[in-house]
């Protein structure tokens, strides 16, 4: 199964919006693995947005990231970098479709509240940058066959 590495940003944190966040991905059918709330260093903030380091935004970037606490998840399903992409609506908030989390609570592209994973392989090293092998939890949903069942 599927697994992709999600951030509820400083700004989802400070406005108190962490658990609508879970809430929108449990409904939607997904299995929390892993959950840590922490403050963010500078050092793990430049490993996490290394993708984008040179461009006009990254300082502000990094400051962002590490302005706050940070609420970092690993959710499980089929398909879960597309469905979890797809529930955070388009980088931008003004872009973002009516219903997606950064349409529904968000305006600027520099508090857009989520990161979400964009590919199944970079799911997995920011998994490893962020989450230590024990710290996932191997559980059972006992409602899973009802969400991802293929009888
Ligand atoms: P993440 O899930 O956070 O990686 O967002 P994304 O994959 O939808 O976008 P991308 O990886 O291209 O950009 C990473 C983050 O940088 C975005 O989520 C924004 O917070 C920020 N960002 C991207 N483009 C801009 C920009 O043009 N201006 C500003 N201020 N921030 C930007
Ligand atoms: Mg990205």
């Amino acid at each position: 199964m599927e697994r992709t590495f999600v951030l509820a940003k400083p700004d989802a944190v400070q406005r108190g919006l962490i658990g609508e966040i879970i809430k929108r991905l449990e409904q939607r059918g997904l299995k929390l693995v892993a959950a840590k709330f922490l403050q963010v260093s500078t050092d793990l903030a430049e490993q996490h947005y290394a993708i984008h380091k040179g461009k006009p935004f990254y300082e502000g970037l990094i400051r962002y990231i590490c302005s706050a606490p940070v609420m970092a998840m690993v959710w499980e399903g089929p398909q879960a970098v597309t469905a979890v992409r797809q529930t955070m609506g388009a980088t931008r908030p003004t872009e973002a479709a009516p219903g997606t989390i950064r349409h529904d609570f968000g305006l600027e592209v520099g508090r857009n509240l989520t990161h979400a994973s964009d590919s199944p392989e970079n799911a997995q090293a920011e998994i490893s940058l962020w989450f230590k092998p024990e710290e996932m939890v191997d559980w059972k949903q006992s409602n899973e066959t009802w969400i991802s069942g293929n009888n």
